[in-house]
């Protein structure tokens, strides 16, 4: 586990898309795991810029999300389709046909999850996952319960999440009690996973994830026994760890 620390949530942004940048550049087809949330926006932000510069070729890459709301329409604004598009996917040279988030409004969930889950696999899998953090330690929607999730599920969401993402929509009400997410299993299968938090009310939930117990009540605790994973923080969201954490290499990376 690596931990970078920067001054502020421009320079976090700028660094993130540096490493997606690299990794693009170094493996022009690659497969990316993308997330939603404020936290990516400004790496999406520096990816087009990237891009508009020609630094960085979207044609060959594919994409897979790792959470969608569901029953909520892809046109509808709060989707995180919708998101995807606005965000990135309208500004950047992606073939659309290699651009997948999963379905929430299809009619056979579990035949969409297993589906999902082959469509990964059968790409070779995810090269690098971008992640955000819920307050609770939420790694896509994978919400605190008591066994870790496998693969792609349908997932109730905790209150808290409804209300941190009630600030996206009219009220609470319209947030959707339900969505689809990649599992904790399928995010672990990741390649390399880059993890960002950006202010002091992610403080708690990156100390869990990098000093906790590694529980399922803790869903991102988990990221402690994956072979390659870069933490990208602001001061805010780091402060309750020590300066010796940062740059920090988990046991784990050491003995490989
Ligand atoms: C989004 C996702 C969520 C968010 C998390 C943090 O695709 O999977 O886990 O990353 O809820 O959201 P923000 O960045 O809005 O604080």
């Amino acid at each position: 586990m690596r931990i970078i620390v920067c001054d502020n949530y421009d320079l976090l942004s700028k660094k993130a898309a540096q490493i997606i940048g690299s990794q693009m550049i170094l493996e022009p087809k690659s497969v990316l795991g993308l997330a939603t949330g404020s936290t990516p926006i400004g790496m999406y932000r520096n990816l087009i810029k990237m891009y508009e510069e020609g630094l960085i070729d979207f044609s060959k890459i594919t994409t897979f999300n790792l959470d969608e709301y569901y029953q909520l329409p892809i046109d509808n604004d709060q989707s995180y389709h919708y998101f995807m598009d606005e965000n990135l996917f309208n500004h950047v040279n992606i073939n659309r046909e290699n651009i997948h988030i999963p379905n929430g409004m299809s009619d056979d969930i579990e035949a969409e999850c297993t589906l999902y889950e082959e469509m990964i696999d059968n790409n070779g899998g995810i090269d690098i996952q971008v992640l955000g953090i819920g307050n609770n330690a939420h790694i896509g929607f994978n919400e605190p319960t008591i066994n870790f999730n496998k693969g792609t599920h349908i997932v109730t969401l905790e209150e808290s999440t409804r209300e941190a993402n009630a600030r996206f929509f009219n009220s609470i009400d319209e947030v959707p009690t339900k969505a689809i997410t990649m599992g904790t299993g399928s995010i672990f299968k990741s390649k390399k996973i880059l993890l960002l938090a950006s202010g002091k009310n992610k403080a708690e939930a990156i100390y869990n994830t990098v000093h906790g117990k590694v529980t399922p009540e803790v869903p991102s605790s988990i990221l402690q026994f994956h072979k390659d994973v870069i933490i990208i923080l602001d001061k805010e969201a780091a402060s309750l760890l020590n300066e010796d954490d940062y740059e920090l290499m988990s046991e784990f990376t050491k003995t490989k």
